[in-house]
């Protein structure tokens, strides 16, 4: 590593997490860690420390996904939740990827490249979030036929995914209603692995009875979803729409003792004394209002940082970030406790990865996806990766 600007990940905590997870929701069989987008921008490195804490399946968006994953551990099973165009049919037998089957027509081209050896599917049900999966029972009943009919053909899991909390809306309800419609003609029993979950519909949620696994994400990386009861006029609000509508009860906190693996780090390499009435940046859109000093850091929106971040934090002080941020550099105003080559937090322990999202009116999800691949991974155990 050549420029001191790099993603820090503490791989311990991750098993922890991951632990103290499991500890607590531990009535399912299948734990899928999903460790798309780069394993939520951690890298792809980590899926180990996922595995020591007890995930036993993977998920992915893309084949590159799965093959990247692949690098790093050869026999943990991988679904992918995209369906995968058929053409690398060879490729997905050849590296073990479970795929994701969500329609009658996408069965039927499988069924004429007549696979020639074990394929695990999964069927993926559009119960509401108009995005991919069956919505006719017809045609899932039928893909169910087909497969069956194929020796190499293996149905392992049926799945949704949600697109509410189901904490104050009626949606969560509403999937779930619409999942045992489609499978009202499906013993659920007979299928290995029924997932329905996500991080935030576990946590607020009781385990359905047929549900045999649970997707994690965002909460292995260290967000607990554990959200505070409304109280007072909230709490008469809420009360109502849940009685008004039928919402069946939710979960609110949770005592998940969970942290976060990932912060971003970069150092000072320049800094200037600059006069009332200077400028600093592009635009000339920051000027000074007094005799200042400046720091000039090595990050810049090429590396992922939003342009709404407000504050680095640089021997443990908080400093106000100057003009727009650059391609490749920031501007910071400091004082002269700041020195050359100081160490700099730009997120991570004391500036929370939550509040950069609420800065940026967004999520963590973002926060850390964004973070692009030129930032090397540097883990604890000392391995720096460039993805
Ligand atoms: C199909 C599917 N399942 C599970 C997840 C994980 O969601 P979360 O990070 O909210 O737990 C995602 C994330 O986008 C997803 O697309």
């Amino acid at each position: 590593m050549y420029r001191p600007t790099y993603v820090k990940i503490e791989n311990d905590i991750l098993t922890n997490n991951i632990k103290e997870i499991i500890n607590k929701y531990d009535d399912y069989k299948y734990y899928i860690g999903v460790v798309k987008a780069n394993a939520y921008g951690h890298g792809d490195y980590i899926v180990n420390d996922l595995i020591k804490g007890g995930v036993n399946y993977l998920a992915v968006s893309s084949l590159e996904e799965a093959l990247s994953i692949r690098k790093y551990n050869q026999e943990i099973p991988i679904l992918c939740l995209e369906p995968i165009n058929l053409e690398h049919l060879s490729v997905i037998l050849e590296n073990n990827i479970t795929i994701t089957i969500e329609s009658l027509e996408y069965t039927k081209e499988l069924l004429k490249l007549n696979p020639s050896q074990k394929l695990k599917i999964h069927l993926k049900l559009d119960t509401g979030m108009s995005r991919l999966g069956f919505t006719d029972q017809q045609n899932l009943d039928k893909t169910i036929s087909l497969i069956k009919e194929n020796k190499h053909l293996y149905l392992e899991g049926i799945y949704t995914h949600l697109a509410t909390s189901g904490i104050n809306d009626i949606y969560y309800d509403k999937q779930i209603n619409k999942f045992k419609e489609l499978t009202s003609n499906i013993d659920l029993s007979t299928i290995d692995i029924v997932h329905l979950n996500r991080s935030i519909t576990l946590t607020h949620h009781q385990k359905l009875p047929f549900e045999t696994g649970t997707r994690l994400g965002i909460i292995m990386y260290g967000f607990s979803q554990s959200i505070n009861s409304p109280t007072g006029l909230k709490k008469i609000k809420r009360d109502f729409l849940h009685k008004i509508h039928h919402i069946s009860p939710t979960i609110m906190e949770n005592d998940l003792n969970l942290k976060t693996a990932f912060s971003l780090h970069t150092e000072v390499i320049s800094i200037r004394n600059i006069k009332k009435g200077d400028f600093a940046g592009y635009g000339a859109n920051y000027l000074a209002k007094e005799d200042m000093m400046v720091a000039t850091l090595p990050i810049g929106y090429a590396d992922g940082i939003s342009a709404s971040m407000k504050y680095v934090s640089i021997n443990d002080k908080k400093y106000e970030i100057v003009g727009d941020i650059c391609m490749d550099m920031t501007l910071v105003k400091v004082d002269k406790n700041v020195k050359l080559h100081d160490k700099v937090e730009i997120f991570g322990n004391d500036i929370s990865i939550k509040s950069v999202a609420r800065n940026m009116q967004s999520n963590a999800y973002h926060v850390l996806t964004g973070i692009t691949t030129r930032v090397p991974r540097i883990y604890q155990d000392g391995k720096e990766i460039k993805y």
